[in-house]
């Protein structure tokens, strides 16, 4: 591999890498706008200007591949960085400069390298600018806001829909300084991906029709962890204010969402707020109402339940794709206490979602993040009762008990006649986050952690296991789905009480073949292919090469 110095730093890459990307390795940071890894090279701002050894002019890194060894390169030298400025003097001849009133304040490009890169005066000194008037609030679709006074023609959200959308929206209208960005006629910005180019515009030109003048970004709190929206899933930054979550970033994973979201999963934290949160346990009481309690006696509760269905009788574990792998192993293991094979997950197909990435993309098919996890944890029962049975037929009239995992409320759970045929059981337990009518009818409820509230694990349509943790602490009275398992589990037996999340995992890995080998702790940050040798009974399909919507 070729061997480049810059700024003194030698480093070794791959013939054809370019200068930004090079840099990056060795620590120095080259400023740019208009490139972004995913997107073709156009060398168009300017700002990336570097010195190289041999040329007598500056070059611009963007365009210049390294293909030998040898390449001395400089960035922080005088002349590149009275280049920089003057790059940015002349960005900045016709911004409007207004940052207190701008969405992009706090993670903007402009402010920040005005900052690093730029001067504290101009030499221009005319009042007036360049504006846009009326084109100061244009909605280009449902999702995307555009402000073309703050643009800086970096034709980012072009290349996004000719490039990586495939969709082509946006292009370059009028010409020279009067240049803007518009749809074209008889077209809106209104693809899967299109919230994407809010993302990569460097400036506020481009904002969130949803987010805008939401919230100030420097009061959110980030986190990483996943979208639960299907099950592609996307690798997402939590950004919270005091546990409310404002937004979801996409965080980059090369092997699954590559830099991208998908507008609905975007969303998919709105389902958080939509629903009356369950804060205390409640068990039914003699009279039949519904009475709060503490979690010892819900718990007691649910034990007795278990310990008295009688001799014979059925114990079914109706398990949600929801679960994290984690939660769904305690609750085999609680079906194997109650020697039941009347266990099973319930996830609906949704909507194709599909996530683009260097490797052609990940397609998601489910309505929940990780019904294979589940399965694969040991809620895929052979024979039996199964979430059929249970939702669509007389399965749950058969049964002394049953246990459901309400995580995110699915469609059928808000079904009257669902809800009648499940309450047909004796006795019925349900874990959830929401007060839903399913709630409502069971003898007792547990509420327990939301995914952005607790540690676990989700396995993917890829199969691919990512680990997450929780992004802020669950509110008073609430556990994690582990921590109140387990508890239960304690009652049956000494081995299982305490355990972490983590332990609950490597345990797990010590008794399921497809996580063999694994510890929570030591899973890579972009996650693990599972070899599972066909494991997972249905709906896995392999990602087709170069597919695309
Ligand atoms: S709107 Fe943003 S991404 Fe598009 S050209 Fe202007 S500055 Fe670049
Ligand atoms: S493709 Fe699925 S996992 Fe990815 S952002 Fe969209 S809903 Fe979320
Ligand atoms: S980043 Fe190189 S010219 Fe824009």
């Amino acid at each position: 591999m070729p061997i480049v110095t810059i700024d003194g730093r030698e480093v070794d890459v791959e013939v054809g890498t370019n200068l930004i990307e090079a840099a990056k390795q060795v620590g120095v940071q080259i400023p740019h706008y208009c490139y972004h890894p995913r997107l073709s090279v156009v060398g168009q701002c300017r700002m990336c200007l570097v010195k190289i050894d041999g040329p007598p002019k500056l070059q611009t890194a963007c365009t210049t591949q390294i293909m030998k060894d040898g390449m001395v390169v400089h960035v922080d030298i005088p002349e590149v960085q009275e280049a920089q400025q003057g790059v940015m003097e002349f960005l900045l001849i016709n911004h409007p400069l207004d940052c207190p009133i701008c969405d992009q304040a706090g993670e903007c490009g402009l402010q920040d390298y005005s900052f690093k890169h730029g001067q504290a005066f101009s030499r221009f000194v005319f009042e007036e600018k360049r504006t846009y008037p009326g084109r100061e609030r244009i909605p280009l679709g449902p999702s995307v806001m555009l402000n073309m006074n703050r643009c800086i023609q970096c034709t980012r959200c072009i290349r996004f829909t000719e490039e990586i959308s495939g969709t082509g929206e946006l292009g370059f209208f009028q010409r020279g300084a009067r240049t803007e960005i518009g749809v074209f006629p008889g077209k809106e910005l209104d693809n899967p991906l299109s919230a994407n180019v809010v993302d990569i515009c460097p400036v506020g030109a481009l904002t969130s029709s949803e987010f805008r003048f939401a919230e100030r970004v420097w009061y959110l709190d980030k986190k990483p962890s996943i979208c639960t929206g299907c099950d592609a899933g996307c690798n997402v930054t939590v950004e919270h204010k005091r546990g409310a979550i404002r937004r979801y970033k996409p965080r980059v994973n090369p092997e699954v969402n590559d830099y991208w979201l998908c507008d609905y999963g975007r969303q998919t934290f709105r389902r958080y707020s939509e629903f009356e949160r369950l804060g205390t346990p409640a068990v039914r009481g003699a009279a039949g109402e519904l009475r709060a309690t503490n979690w010892e006696a819900a718990l007691d509760r649910v034990h007795q339940g278990l310990a008295r269905a009688s001799e014979g009788a059925d114990l079914a574990f109706l398990g949600s794709g929801f679960l994290t792998t984690e939660e769904a192993f305690l609750i085999a293991r609680l079906a194997d206490a109650a020697d039941s094979e009347h266990r099973s997950v319930w996830s609906e197909e949704g909507p194709a979602r599909f996530i683009p990435n260097l490797h052609g993309g990940v397609h998601g098919t489910e309505t929940t993040p990780n019904r294979r996890g589940a399965e694969l944890a040991g809620l895929l029962g052979t024979s039996g009762i199964n979430a059929e049975d249970l939702m669509r037929g007389d399965g749950a009239s058969r049964c002394d008990f049953l246990l459901i995992t309400d995580g995110d409320p699915g469609s059928p759970l808000h079904d009257a006649e669902v809800i009648g045929r499940l309450r047909q059981v004796r006795f019925l337990v349900v874990l959830g986050w929401a007060s839903t009518p399913l709630t409502e009818v069971a003898d007792v409820v547990l509420p327990i952690a939301t995914h952005a509230e607790k540690d676990g694990t989700f396995v993917n349509s890829q199969r691919r296991l990512q680990r997450f943790r929780a992004a802020f602490p669950a509110p008073a009275g609430v556990r994690s789905g582990v921590e109140a398992l387990v508890d239960l589990l304690g009652r049956l037996g000494p081995e299982w009480q305490g355990l972490t999340t983590a332990q609950v995992f490597d345990r797990m890995a010590a008794t399921v073949p497809a996580f063999a080998g694994m510890t929570f702790d030591s899973l890579p940050a972009h996650g693990t292919l599972l070899d599972t040798s066909g494991a997972v009974a249905s709906g896995d399909s392999t990602e087709p090469e170069g597919a695309h919507p």
